[in-house]
């Protein structure tokens, strides 16, 4: 049993390491998304409450499409919060997904899975991956949904950025400039890959930044996905895009 003076010595530290402006989430080491509680440090990005909106964007496409069993691909899974939620939920309503997980870092996978088992996931997969590069070619054509919270905040956006994004891994934020649209790489990469995925009627959708908002809609349309739609989040920010292919 611990003693009075090492409750005292570790609420200090804990102090200090807020007062080092460190997010409350990664000294407490979990936080909730949607149903779950996820295990969290500093190897994954803190999943935010937007991104629990994505999660009802995606369960709507899964819903319209009506699939009984859906191959769902989430596409930088940081802490597994998009594709372990949609496993526990859909499962919850009797669906039985499967879901490929993929990270291009290998410490952000450990997170998940250790995620994955601590809710018993079974149906989720891990791959470490350059977005769509190391996905098994058996997948092409028959996936029903693509999701993803990629990278979108530029090196301007994050120098000017508060000092708790500091502590979190550069490579789950930052991207680079693409067609002058500022962070606009990762999220152009996978709009481009996603067809060749995808089967007819499947869809994407993505969190985005909302200055990036024109660009997505103009990309996803240019591609060829039809009834693109980006939705507005909590703070009435278009940040939630969707295209359907095929
Ligand atoms: C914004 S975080 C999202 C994490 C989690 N999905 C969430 O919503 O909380 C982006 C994730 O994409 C991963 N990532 C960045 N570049 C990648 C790439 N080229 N290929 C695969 N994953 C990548 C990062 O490691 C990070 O885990």
């Amino acid at each position: 049993m611990g003693s009075e003076p090492d409750a005292d010595l570790a609420l200090e530290r804990a102090t200090q390491r807020r007062l080092d402006g460190e997010p409350l989430q990664y000294i407490v080491g979990h936080w909730p998304f949607r149903s779950l509680d996820l295990e969290v440090d500093a190897r994954v990005l803190i999943p935010r409450p937007e991104t629990e909106e994505l999660v009802d964007l995606a369960l709507e496409e899964l819903a319209h499409s009506d699939v009984r069993t859906p191959l769902i691909v989430d596409l930088g899974c940081g802490s597994g919060a998009i594709g372990l939620a949609l496993a526990k939920e859909l499962g919850e309503r009797g669906v039985l997904a499967r879901i490929v997980a993929v990270d291009e870092s290998e410490d952000a996978l450990d997170v998940a899975r250790r995620n994955a088992r601590r809710w018993g996931l079974s149906t989720v997969s891990f791959v470490r991956s350059q977005w769509y590069d190391e996905l098994d070619t058996s997948l092409e054509g028959r996936v029903d949904l693509i999701v993803s919270n990629p990278p979108y905040v530029s090196v301007d956006e994050l120098a000017q950025a508060q000092v708790e994004l500091s502590f979190e891994p550069a490579g789950a934020l930052v991207a680079a400039d693409r067609d002058g649209v500022a962070g606009f790489d990762d999220l152009a990469t996978i709009i481009d890959g996603a067809p060749r995925w995808l089967r007819p009627g499947g869809s994407l959708v993505l969190e985005h930044g909302s200055e990036q908002a024109p660009a997505v809609v103009g990309r996803l349309s240019a591609v060829g996905f039809h009834d693109v739609d980006d939705r507005r989040d909590v703070a009435g920010l278009a940040r939630l895009a969707r295209g359907r292919w095929g």
